[in-house]
């Protein structure tokens, strides 16, 4: 928050005229401050889905919705796709800057330390249902950590917090690596302290059937891609929540458990199974995509992938993700038809009015599903990816938070519209 006070707008209301200060972010961009509007006004905002609401000042990611732009750290996002690894950008994202080859090299060491998770909770996980879905199962897994290790709990002390960063991202591919194997009976593998963090997630995940030589190698860069793709995206709806709940001092895990709830809605990241499902019952129907288009502007269903809160352009995610898909389907040697379906709805979208007024336009869960599926994981675990991928954006929303002078426990206000006061039956 640039401190340009002498820039204000007026409010002109029944009792008077209040200016409020302007304030000026890094691209230019304007955010009126409303922190006196209440006390001197008595008048709060109505902002359903805080489309209009700015919670806080970060400085970890840009979004140009219009523009189509997003950056971590100030780093273009296609820069970061195209020739930074995971672990990299998730140091770029917790700590503010990229690493220097020591500091990557301490941090891959710990996260390969601390890969382990206690036998108790291998043993809770494997207790745990089976066919449940695994981002139920991950969430209360990662609430669990607080109970494991609660030398690191206290979000006062920098230490503790710094020790469960580490942990967190250590743990939460073993963690969901475990849930899978789990979910189709197969004897949960640990970690191999030889394997880089992505290839390490994919051989706990599929043992001997993992891939190796180019394909390997071209899966590596897949998941490490697409985990770059979501390490953070400014204040969606999981990192709020991230945000929400540590702000009444809940410990990380607690913090981080809530916002994979958040993620798990179809809405958010559930999109990603969301989208896949949907085109599988178009195949599975035999509609053509001219009559789902039309039921989908007759609101009967919504075009899952499509759209976006902040975006109203191309979703910059999205178009590297697609070029991955042709990279991955192209190694396949039956081309998945799922794809050429999601190919032709993009484009029958994208010359319909309904989509183009509305600026409707693929997010990046339209075509992650399909990459997943060739690679072989299970519907129900595509959203446990884009949690992988955005977990150091939480972190480091979590931690960003902790530090800020303007920090403050989040209490919305609300517009009551219920009943006036009334009297209980038999009270006169
Ligand atoms: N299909 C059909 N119509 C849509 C869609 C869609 N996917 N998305 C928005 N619209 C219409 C909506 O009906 C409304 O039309 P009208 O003005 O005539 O009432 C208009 O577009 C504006 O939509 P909105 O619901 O006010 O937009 P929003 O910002 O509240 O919702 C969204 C954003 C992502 C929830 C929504 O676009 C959506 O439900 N998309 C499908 C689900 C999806 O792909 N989610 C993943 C988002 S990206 C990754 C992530 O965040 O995790």
């Amino acid at each position: 928050m640039s401190d340009d006070k002498e820039r204000t707008v007026e409010l002109h209301y029944e009792g008077g005229v209040l200016k409020l200060p302007v304030f000026t972010g890094t691209e230019g961009e304007s955010t009126i401050e409303l922190k006196t509007l209440l006390g001197s006004t008595g008048m709060t905002t109505l902002d359903p889905g805080f489309g209009n609401t700015a919670s806080c000042s970060s400085e970890i990611t840009y979004i140009d919705g219009d523009a189509g732009i997003l950056r971590y750290r100030g780093y273009p996002i296609e820069d970061l796709a195209l020739h930074s690894t995971f672990l990299e950008t998730a140091y770029l994202v917790i700590y503010g800057e990229l690493p220097e080859p020591g500091q990557l090299k301490e941090f891959s060491d710990k996260l390969r330390d601390n890969a382990d998770i206690p036998a108790e909770m291998g043993a809770f996980l494997d207790a745990m249902p089976r066919n449940g879905h695994p981002m139920a199962l991950m969430a209360s897994a990662v609430n669990t950590l607080a109970a494991y290790y609660d030398d690191s709990v206290d979000p006062e002390n920098e230490d503790q917090v710094e020790l469960a960063t580490i942990r967190l991202m250590a743990k939460l591919p073993t963690i969901a690596a475990r849930i899978y194997r789990n979910s189709i009976g197969q004897t949960p593998i640990d970690p191999d302290g030889s394997l880089d963090y992505v290839d390490n997630f994919i051989r706990m995940t599929f043992g001997d059937k993992a891939p190796t030589g180019e394909l390997g190698d071209l899966f590596n860069k897949a998941v490490g891609m697409l985990l770059v793709l979501h390490a953070d995206h400014e204040l969606n709806c999981s990192t709020a929540t991230v945000r929400v709940v540590g702000s009444a001092k809940a410990d990380i895990f607690a913090s981080v458990a809530s916002g994979i709830n958040a993620l798990s809605g179809p809405s958010h990241g559930g999109a990603n199974q969301a989208v896949l499902e949907m085109l599988e019952e178009i195949r599975d129907s035999g509609i053509s995509i001219e009559d789902f288009l039309a039921k989908v502007k007759s609101r009967e269903v919504r075009l899952m992938g499509f759209g976006h809160r902040v975006y109203k352009n191309f979703d910059p995610r999205s178009k590297e993700i697609k070029v991955l898909a042709s990279q991955i389907l192209d190694q396949d040697e039956n081309p998945d038809e799922l794809f050429r379906l999601a190919l032709k709805l993009e484009a029958a979208a994208l010359e319909d009015s309904y989509f183009t007024e509305r600026k409707l336009y693929p997010n990046v869960d339209f075509y992650t599903g399909v990459i997943y599926r060739t690679m072989g994981f299970p519907t129900n675990m595509f959203t446990v990816l884009f949690a992988l991928g955005r977990l150091p954006g939480w972190i480091a929303h979590y931690r960003e938070q902790l530090r800020d002078p303007a920090f403050r426990i989040a209490r919305p206000r609300q517009h009551y519209v219920g009943s006036a006061e009334r009297r209980y039956p038999g009270q006169g």
